[in-house]
């Protein structure tokens, strides 16, 4: 997420060999005189992430700061990590593989280390869409692993009481997307807020929160799930509603690959549903539908605006639709793709 003003200059690990060093050493993975070399990821306003070289093996580091960079983004960094770390274990147990294996941990520092997987035969999704690269068989597998992770956790009451993160979810997801987009759409004000709300109050399995190309890796035993940082308890329709949003944008940003995306969008639902007992696809189908605008909105006049939305045209092209589909919802999110593919 993006705000305007740092607040704090607190020192990047990236910068800091001494304290990755002290953080790998509460995790007993190195040693004081093991070598290292450490190499910073970029990584967000609210998390440090490191690539660490030590003798023989590679691993990654992630840590919430204990300060954050920029006023905007203030909700609890230290806890979130602990939530994220939380996800990567839970998941770790439903689908072995589909996740960075977690090598340890400092939960006083707010701190992990993961196994390092390397861009060379773990490319992020998303780098991969926008060169065209669009695979139905890969965009299946993200649809399967996100309805194995809600199919094994739904209705379990343990993994709700371990996810109970409304507080961070509502401000860190719903307010951004969906509330501050009200804001400048106040005749759609009252929609979206109806939107946030079901979306909160829908509480049936572990969502991811931020289950976008980014956060993917595509590995050569397909897709590998990271930064867990908005794991909540609540509703299947936000993390599926969130992925397809990319890949509707993704044809904004390259118009020759939209048909592409559209059956990428459609082999993602087809094996995500395969997944869907808790309750009927139905029902969950036509809350994905109704949200999907939202979420379309919410990246052109939300908080958090699609980098690649660069032409007014492109914007007002998603803000016409993603307005025209929350003023009337569909039932389904196939018709809204077939109302996507046409309004080109
Ligand atoms: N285990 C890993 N192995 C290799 N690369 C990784 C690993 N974890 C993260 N990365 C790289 O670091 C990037 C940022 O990781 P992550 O998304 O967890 O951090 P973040 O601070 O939440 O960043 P952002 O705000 O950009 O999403 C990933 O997109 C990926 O390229
Ligand atoms: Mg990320």
């Amino acid at each position: 997420m993006s705000g305007e003003s740092s607040v704090t200059t607190s020192r990047a690990l990236g910068e800091d060999v001494a304290a990755v060093r002290r953080l790998l050493l509460r995790m007993t993975i190195v040693s004081a005189d093991t070598t290292m070399d450490v190499e910073a990821l970029g990584g967000g306003v609210s998390s440090d992430i490191v690539k660490v070289t030590l003798p023989g093996r590679t691993l990654c580091v992630k840590r919430a700061l204990p300060k954050l960079r920029v006023a905007a983004d203030w909700h609890a960094p230290v806890v979130r990590n602990r939530y994220e770390l939380a996800w990567l274990r839970a998941a770790a147990g439903i689908v072995p593989g589909h996740v960075p294996a977690v090598l340890g941990e400092d939960a006083e520092a707010g701190a992990f280390a993961m196994e390092w997987l390397d861009p060379g035969d773990h490319p992020v999704w998303k780098a991969l869409l926008r060169d065209g690269h669009v695979d139905v068989d890969t965009a299946a597998a993200v649809g399967d692993v996100l309805g194995r992770i809600h199919a094994a956790t739904a209705d379990r009451p343990a993994v709700a009481a371990a996810f109970a993160t409304d507080a961070i979810f509502a401000a860190i997801r719903l307010e951004p997307y969906l509330l501050a987009t009200g804001a400048r759409h106040p005749d759609l004000a009252a929609t979206l807020e109806r939107l946030a709300t079901v979306t909160a109050r829908t509480k049936r399995v572990l969502v991811h929160g931020d289950y976008s190309p980014k956060n993917i890796l595509i590995g050569p035993a397909g897709p590998v799930v990271l930064d867990a940082e908005c794991a909540w308890y609540g509703d299947p329709a936000f993390d599926l509603a969130f992925v397809l949003n990319h890949l509707l944008l993704k044809g904004v940003w390259r118009p020759a690959a939209r048909g592409r995306y559209l059956d990428a969008y459609a082999a993602l639902v087809d094996a995500y549903r395969q997944h869907v007992a808790w309750e009927p696809w139905p029902a969950l189908d036509a809350r994905t539908a109704a949200l999907l605008p939202g979420l379309l909105l919410g990246r052109v006049d939300g908080r958090s605006p699609a980098e690649y939305l660069i032409t007014a045209a492109d914007r007002d092209h998603v803000r016409h639709f993603a307005r025209t589909h929350l003023a009337s919802a569909v039932p389904n999110v196939a018709t809204l793709a077939a109302r996507w593919a046409r309004a080109a």
